[in-house]
């Protein structure tokens, strides 16, 4: 990983900044993201996928990380970006970016966010089942626009990962199940619509995926598909959309993999299987979200409390938790982190990370070693861009921390750090009360 550098002091270093300067100036805790890795990322999606293949796009998951200013990044990087629901799509037209170049996706989209997407113009709605397919037709009726439409099929693909974020299977609630005639029936029906403009296929089959094997596998299951559609009822595929879910690895002794361990590998089997099966190959898309923000994101915190257990651990417990970074409790996953003021001094102590929320589950990290911390040290966790700010809450009422983007010589706040007014800005008190 590129995260763990120091300067002369043993201060931490990211984003071309001393990890220090950035908590005196902005308080913790605090997520901090380097524009610099955030650029690199989207760059290295476009020269081996975009510049590489004809007729291939990267659209960015927005779920990942969608402040405003993600989307003036991933709009000046010439990405497209994926929204999931009407507050991503408003988030991203309001920020200027180019509706053309927006994926509107899920799988309960409700009929106003339906025709939100319709009325502002998005080039895809991803279409999740025949009832939401009837919904549109209406909207689209009503408004007089006509749709261009994928549908998400499930690829019917087990990925290795958790099954919270597995999303491929048959039994998954996202797409339409390759089992029988839904899908055939499907695309009969927007071959007819005189409202939608059915392009093609999308499939997504998990996330934090480390092997390409099941990529690759929902590519063979999808020419086969393009090719029995292709014969009956006739209907060419001009687009096919092979989601996200490339994996990041959070041990700093890691390296991620590259993007073109995927990519490579399924346009390799599209082509071919295109070929073999005398189809044109259509038009590719990839909707890499974790990929591109994951590493460019650390989150800083404060030092509260050092609480040993006499041969049980070390609870070092910061100024956040689980409200800024659920993963860890939801998923159980894995983060690093180091003592950001202390990177001369040598590991010597075994510890918890732990949360300031009242919840046992509330751990950052486990089993870090570390020098001796004390109250007022700071911390910097590591690989927190993707799915943190994101899916962050106010459980115990606690204020979201701000959001900093940093790159060598600026540091600009793109999301406010929010206050115990903000928090009080949407309850009401009944008269009678
Ligand atoms: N496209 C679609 C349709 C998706 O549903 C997702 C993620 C992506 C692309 C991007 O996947 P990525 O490249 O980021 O793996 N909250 C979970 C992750 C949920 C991902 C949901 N869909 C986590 O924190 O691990």
């Amino acid at each position: 990983m590129e995260q763990v550098k120091a300067n002369e002091m043993g201060h931490f270093l990211f984003g071309g900044w001393d990890a220090a300067e950035l908590a005196e100036k902005f308080g913790t805790p605090l997520y901090v993201l380097s524009e610099d890795m955030i650029r690199a990322r989207c760059r290295a999606v476009k020269a081996s996928f975009m510049d590489k293949w004809e007729n291939a796009l990267a659209v960015y998951a927005g779920k990942a990380f969608l402040p405003m200013a993600m989307c003036r990044i991933i709009e000046s990087e010439g990405l497209g970006i994926d929204v999931v629901s009407g507050g991503e799509l408003y988030t991203a037209k309001v920020a200027g970016f180019p509706m053309e170049k927006v994926f509107f996706h899920g799988n309960s989209k409700t009929r106003d966010e339906i025709r939100y997407a319709l009325e502002s113009g998005v080039g895809r709605i991803v279409v999740d089942g025949i009832s939401e397919f009837e919904t549109l037709e209406e909207e689209a009726s009503s408004l007089g626009r006509k749709a261009s439409i994928l549908f998400r099929v499930s690829p019917g693909v087990d990925a290795h990962t958790h099954k919270y974020i597995l999303t491929g299977h048959t039994g998954s609630k996202f797409g339409i199940p390759l089992v029988g005639d839904y899908l055939r029936d499907a695309v009969r029906r927007a071959m007819r619509s005189e409202m939608v403009s059915l392009k093609g296929f999308h499939f997504h089959i998990g996330s934090q995926i480390f092997e390409n094997t099941s990529h690759v596998m929902a590519v063979d299951v999808l020419v086969k598909t393009l090719a029995g559609l292709a014969a009956d009822p006739g209907f060419a595929a001009e687009e096919l959309n092979m989601g996200g879910g490339y994996g990041v690895e959070f041990d700093p002794s890691g390296k991620s993999p590259e993007i073109g361990t995927f990519t490579d590998a399924m346009m390799v089997r599209l082509s071919e299987g295109c070929a073999s099966a005398g189809i044109p190959r259509p038009r590719v898309i990839i909707e890499p979200g974790r990929w591109i923000v994951s590493e460019a994101g650390v989150t800083l915190y404060t030092v509260q409390t050092v609480k040993p257990i006499s041969g049980i651990v070390t609870y070092v417990s910061v100024d956040g938790g689980m409200t800024d970074n659920p993963r860890p409790s939801l998923y159980g996953a894995k983060y690093w982190a180091v003592a950001a003021e202390k990177m001369d001094e040598k590991p010597s102590e075994t510890v918890t990370i732990a949360g300031k929320c009242c919840e046992s589950g509330d751990v950052i990290a486990e089993n870090l070693k570390v020098p001796p911390l004390h109250r007022g040290d700071l911390v910097a966790v590591l690989n927190t861009g993707a799915y943190t700010f994101s899916m962050a809450s106010n459980y115990n009422r606690i204020p979201r921390p701000a959001v900093v983007l940093v790159s060598p010589g600026r540091s600009d706040v793109i999301v406010e750090r929010q206050t115990y007014d903000d928090l009080l800005r949407w309850d009401r008190i009944p008269e009678h009360l």
